[in-house]
């Protein structure tokens, strides 16, 4: 089997070749994050690849978020290293049942999470992030109906910060996020009472209780490195780690297990490897392939968020 390094200098060969860009989600390998041209939470992903100018996106992340590249740049060709790499929210949450409801809720507004199918995208009012969502949120008028989809967590914590209440929520949940029990944080914070706990918005309320803040992945790195505390009990995805050491230096982290798999991995997004990245590289597969009706008709939701600063 070839050595890590080699088969990143043919990763590096390969970009030069196809004139790709590297956008890698946080939640990442180490050995890719540092290949990366751009590493970040959703929305800074989703902006990077609106001012993408070169050839190819290779989308180190879950496949809605390649679809989400795609639909910024119909015309350039945006690859994943593997196919499989979902995501539970996109799963809770069917094209058909969002149709459903628009036709009997015809005066909501459908806020959907960027956690979702390109599909459900395209039938949805704006769409949201973990980063912007009160925001998206309060640009609605306030005497307009909401549904939020499909994260409950994310809607029970923006609607709590919004003070909105005229707001349904669907019941998706993230396998990782939502699986951490509240007592695993009580007994981190006993072990290091020192530390400071930061949480993602997709975990449960009584885990969000007990943190210190809330927000994205990139929202996380940010604050870690503002604060004065030693150290910190991360309620988010492992791969995360690599981030905060390099902005963090000296500050301790610790991530907790959780109860689907006792640890702090998402399956999906660890489902990338180095040799599936070169692998896609190579021959431009998997590929998104997106019909310009359902761009033109996802666009809309997108570039609204996108226009909120
Ligand atoms: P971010 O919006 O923080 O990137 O989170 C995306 C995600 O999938 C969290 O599980
Ligand atoms: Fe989806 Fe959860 Fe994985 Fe994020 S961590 S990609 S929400 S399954």
């Amino acid at each position: 089997m070839p050595a890590v390094a080699t088969i990143a200098q043919e990763i590096l060969e390969l970009k030069k070749q196809r004139n790709a860009t590297l956008l890698a989600h946080h939640y990442q390998e180490p050995e890719i994050q540092d290949l990366a041209d751009v590493i970040g939470d959703s929305l800074e992903l989703a902006r990077k690849a609106r001012e993408f100018s070169g050839n190819v996106i290779a989308f180190c992340g879950v496949w809605f978020m390649a679809e989400t590249a795609k639909a910024l740049n119909p015309s350039k060709i945006v690859v994943v290293p593997d196919r499989e790499a979902g995501c539970s929210l996109v799963d809770a949450c069917t094209v058909e049942q969002v149709r459903e409801f628009r036709r009997t809720h015809p005066d909501h507004a459908i806020v959907s999470y960027i956690n979702t199918s390109i599909e459900v995208k395209a039938e949805s009012d704006i769409l949201c992030t973990s980063r912007n969502a009160v925001k998206v949120v309060n640009s609605i008028p306030p005497e307009r109906p909401i549904l939020f989809l499909p994260d409950r967590n994310l809607g029970l914590w923006t609607q709590k910060e919004t003070g909105r209440r005229n707001m349904e929520i669907w019941q998706g949940a993230c396998i990782v996020h939502a699986t951490w029990p509240a007592r695993r944080v009580v007994e981190a914070k006993a072990e290091h009472p020192e530390a400071k706990v930061a949480a993602h918005p997709e975990c449960p309320e009584s885990v969000l209780a007990l943190a210190d803040f809330v927000g994205s992945t990139s929202a996380i790195v940010d604050w870690c490195r503002a604060s004065k505390a030693p150290g910190f009990i991360i309620m988010t995805e492992r791969g995360v780690s690599y981030t905060l050491e390099k902005e963090s230096p000296g500050k301790r982290f610790w991530f907790l297990p959780n109860d689907q798999c006792n640890c702090s991995d998402c399956p999906y997004m660890k489902m990338n490897t180095l040799e599936k990245l070169r692998d896609c590289l190579l021959r431009l597969e998997p590929r998104v392939e997106l019909s310009a009706d359902l761009i033109e008709k996802a666009l809309v939701p997108l570039e609204r968020m996108l226009a909120l600063k």
